[in-house]
């Protein structure tokens, strides 16, 4: 099976994706990670792409579907792939269709979760992730037992993304509308997409994502 998690930033893509690509052995493509990877490391593709990020605009077409094209490679003995946050536009979906017609993958299913732009920006300002092991928190819906401080590890400070600011939320909630909404239209008509209510506890939104899926 393979699918594409769609949604506006905040939404709660990359919760979902974490609890579905265990129990259907999905191999997880964020080309939102994959970026930050490279930012990370500081890699070339990495210093292009963090300003545009930070801005909240969205980085080429072409160099997402790189990093697609490559993720690709490795499903191994997973049984299909989950894209997250690709595609964003409508050039990106069909840069997709290409790949998936080269790579004999065929889309099963476009999940689109949605909610209100007031929770969205709940959820975003109150996202934080731990400095040294990365677990995610949220400071209004999945706060740590001590205020700043991770619960997994040992002196593990809670941070920010750097494009989680209010200002870059706004910028990021109008390019999805402008640029990226559209590819909803894309796959609807394909009779692909497949629309789930995004405003329930995490484990109520994937027990819907879960119906969808079978
Ligand atoms: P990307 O990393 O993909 O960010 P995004 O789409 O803006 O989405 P987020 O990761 O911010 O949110 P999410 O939906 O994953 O929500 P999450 O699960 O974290 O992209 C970042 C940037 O990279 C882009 O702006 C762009 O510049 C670039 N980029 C990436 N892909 C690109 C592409 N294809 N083309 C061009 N540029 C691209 O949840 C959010 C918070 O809410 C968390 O704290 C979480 O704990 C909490 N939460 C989640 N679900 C629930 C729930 N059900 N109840 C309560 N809290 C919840
Ligand atoms: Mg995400």
């Amino acid at each position: 099976m393979n699918i594409i998690l769609f949604g506006p930033p905040g939404v709660g893509k990359g919760t979902q994706a974490v609890l579905l690509k265990d129990k259907f052995k999905l191999l997880h493509i964020s080309t939102g990670e994959a970026l930050r990877g490279e930012v990370a490391r500081g890699t070339e593709l990495g210093k292009k792409a963090k300003a545009i990020m930070d801005s909240g605009k969205l980085v080429s077409d072409d160099i997402v579907a790189g990093i697609v094209a490559n993720a690709m490679q490795n499903v191994g003995d997973r049984k299909g792939v989950m894209l997250d946050g690709f595609p964003r536009t409508v050039a990106q979906a069909k840069i997709l269709d290409t790949l998936c017609a080269e790579k004999k993958i065929r889309i099963d299913h476009v999940v689109s979760l949605e909610a209100e732009k007031e929770l969205i920006l709940k959820r975003l300002s109150g996202r934080r992730f731990c400095d040294k092991c990365g677990k995610d928190y949220n400071i209004y819906f999945n706060p740590p037992k001590v205020e700043g401080e991770c619960d997994a590890c040992e002196g593990g400070r809670l941070t920010q993304r750097t494009d989680d600011s209010e200002a870059t939320h706004l910028n990021r909630l109008n390019v999805y509308e402008a640029q990226t909404e559209p590819v909803k239209g894309y796959y609807a008509g394909k009779g692909l997409l497949r629309t789930v209510d995004g405003t329930g506890t995490p484990e109520e939104v994937f027990s819907e994502v879960c119906k969808i899926l079978g």
